[in-house]
């Protein structure tokens, strides 16, 4: 069937950080994790995408900041693309132009709000009208965790078994809405693996993977008790905790490997050092060398003071929690 549109569907998201992580995947086809994980969705990142299904393109169409994108940018697009051609059964090809909002180096870029707003825009431009659930087991085919990307605040990807029971789910709670996340961006570039591939090695290479599987469960337990009793510490602790147990599925992974640079251990350890004199804060790290401070807002001004003198006050980024997808 080809069906025709010449609607222009515009989605917003934004990115997610996650405090309970996802690393390592039971189905690659289908994205479903070993694990379930949480996450916090943040103000400070958002991808704005629209799409347009259009007859005359021989081709799909891809820009991300204006800039026409090809080889695995475009693929990893066209693939998704074909997943929403298939399940609304449209056969258009389609035109996506995509915009990151960043505010200056803040390293937060991802691919979650990436495939969260495309998978809202796609879906709709492609005539189909999907509820929040649907639309995050949709998203979760174009990057695990751009699933949970479809909700504000705090979010559980409820692992599952197939394609049918793996979505994100929101924690609806007014509890600790006064967390702030602050983002140190110590180096732009610097990612020997994907997360992609590195969660692949570990799961295959690790002998402490199965044990990772176990604990994680307990450690989604632990955070959504801590978040149910507005126990800040209880989850600040948590989180930093399963932070290093991921990256240990690293450093024990054959060919080992290694997200943390010279500069992330000392913002680590300037977060202990800080903690240990009253500011009360904790770390965490995704597949990359920025580490991510979670604190409570009376606790900004003198974390930001700190890594501004540290790093430059251009390398901090205060985010704090942000809304779910949203149409223009
Ligand atoms: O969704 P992906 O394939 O970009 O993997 C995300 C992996 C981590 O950011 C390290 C953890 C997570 O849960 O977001």
């Amino acid at each position: 069937m080809t069906t025709s549109s010449d609607k222009i569907v515009t989605a917003i998201a934004h990115t997610n950080i996650a405090l309970i992580k996802y690393w390592g995947k039971r189905n690659a086809e289908f994205i479903i994790p070993y694990t379930g994980s949480l996450s916090l969705t943040l103000d400070q990142f958002y991808t704005q995408t629209s799409v347009q299904f259009d007859a005359s393109l021989d081709q799909d169409s891809v820009s991300i900041d204006d800039q026409l994108i090809d080889g695995n940018g475009w693929q990893r697009v066209h693939n998704f693309l074909n997943i929403v051609r298939q399940q609304s059964g449209i056969t258009l090809n389609a035109q996506v132009k995509s915009e990151n909002h960043v505010p200056t180096a803040a390293g937060l870029a991802s691919s979650a709000s990436a495939f969260a707003a495309l998978a809202a825009a796609a879906s709709r431009a492609a005539g189909m009208d999907l509820d929040l659930q649907a639309l995050s087991r949709l998203a979760r085919r174009g990057s695990g965790s751009a699933c949970r990307s479809i909700f504000g605040g705090f979010v559980e990807w409820q692992r599952g078994t197939n394609d049918a029971d793996s979505y994100a789910v929101p924690i609806e709670t007014p509890n600790l809405n006064d967390i702030r996340i602050v983002a140190l961006t110590v180096e732009k570039h610097h990612k020997p693996i994907s997360s992609r591939q590195g969660m692949a090695l570990s799961v295959t290479t690790s002998p402490y993977y199965p044990t990772w599987v176990k604990v994680v469960e307990s450690d989604l337990q632990s955070i959504k008790s801590a978040i149910n009793a507005d126990d800040f510490t209880r989850f600040g602790t948590i989180s930093e905790l399963n932070a290093m147990r991921m990256h240990a599925l690293t450093l024990s992974a054959n060919p080992d490997f290694l997200y943390f640079t010279g500069d992330t251990l000392e913002a680590m350890n300037e977060v202990k050092r800080l903690r240990h004199s009253g500011i009360e804060c904790y770390y965490t790290i995704d597949a990359g060398p920025n580490v991510k401070v979670i604190c409570q807002k009376q606790n900004v001004a003198a974390i930001t003071d700190t890594f501004s003198k540290m790093f430059g006050p251009e390398k901090v980024t205060v985010a704090q929690p942000g809304p779910g997808v949203k149409y223009l």
